[in-house]
């Protein structure tokens, strides 16, 4: 093959048959939660052709064979990375850091001092490239100062992303996504490179960046959570979905544990045993 012939095939879309639309919106569905409908066909189609060739398919129905036949989660995950958004910033939705540093840390921290405990846990779930977790870990620093260090505080950070995680991971973030940052956290918390901000390592300790798909069907963590953010995941979730995640959560919560989710995501009323305190802002009942 002549490299102009290669090129003109390499650059050929491959298309998508109904019948396969289908199939990869139904397994897309049940195991990542997005449901993607029949208008994102175009979309989908565009998105997945790096995919595919990267992997030298011919076509979906050879993707979908290597997809359902994967058990490592990669092919998920590659999936997922291309039909769902990543994007995240520093201090999105402020107001929820506000209530985590202002009411929540207080509140709890009685708490657990009644409790003689010193136990905290918080689940940043769908973390993206962690611009969350760190911002929650940052405020968690700044509420307990000195004696952070005397906690047992955990901090899981889970996407079904694994590029989304090696990001966080690496803790690199470009020098404008500091824009919305108080300049003292940037100054306490990060460190100046030539070309980017990289996050101190006493940040980056003991945040636990996993991968996690949190369309799995039970969820088994030895602890329960004081408090759960799961903030702009759920937007693609339909409404049976985004129901089962949250009860599944509200089990997962200590009594009286919070979680937080977009302002742009909704749980139905009546729906679960939460109580809601404000908007995007629910908490589980004290027993
Ligand atoms: C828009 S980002 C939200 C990041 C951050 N929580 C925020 O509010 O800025 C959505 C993240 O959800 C993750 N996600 C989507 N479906 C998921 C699933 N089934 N399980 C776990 N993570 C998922 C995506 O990989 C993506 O990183």
């Amino acid at each position: 093959m002549t490299s102009e012939i290669k090129e003109t095939y390499l650059n050929k879309l491959i298309s998508i048959t109904d019948n396969e639309y289908e199939l990869l919106a139904d397994f897309v569905y049940t195991n990542i939660g997005i449901d993607l409908g029949s208008d994102k066909k175009t979309l989908v189609v565009g998105r997945l052709q790096k995919i595919l060739k990267k992997y030298e398919f011919s076509n979906f129905t050879e993707y979908f064979s290597y997809l359902t036949k994967d058990k490592t989660g990669e092919a998920l995950s590659d999936l997922a990375d291309n039909i769902s958004t990543n994007h995240t910033y520093f201090y999105r939705e402020s107001a929820h850091f506000e209530y985590f540093l202002n009411k929540f840390l207080p509140e709890i921290e009685s708490k657990k001092k009644k409790e003689n405990s010193n136990d905290y846990r918080i689940w940043c779930a769908g973390c993206s490239s962690g611009e969350e977790a760190y911002m929650l870990k940052i405020l968690m620093l700044e509420h307990f100062a000195y004696n952070y260090n005397k906690l047992k505080a955990g901090l899981l950070a889970t996407d079904i992303s694994s590029v989304a995680l090696s990001k966080a991971q690496a803790g690199k973030y470009a020098l404008d996504s500091m824009n919305r940052m108080p300049p003292n956290y940037v100054k306490k918390y990060f460190n100046r490179l030539e070309d980017c901000y990289s996050v101190k390592e006493d940040l980056k300790n003991d945040i636990i960046f996993r991968r996690f798909n949190l369309i799995t069907p039970k969820f088994s963590f030895k602890s329960k959570f004081d408090a759960i953010f799961c903030r702009n995941v759920m937007i693609y979730f339909d409404l049976e979905t985004r129901t089962n995640l949250v009860n599944k959560f509200y089990d997962l919560l200590n009594p009286g544990g919070y979680l937080f989710i977009g302002h742009s995501e909704t749980i139905l009323k009546g729906a679960t045993k939460y109580i809601q305190i404000q908007p995007a802002l629910y908490r589980k009942e004290e027993q």
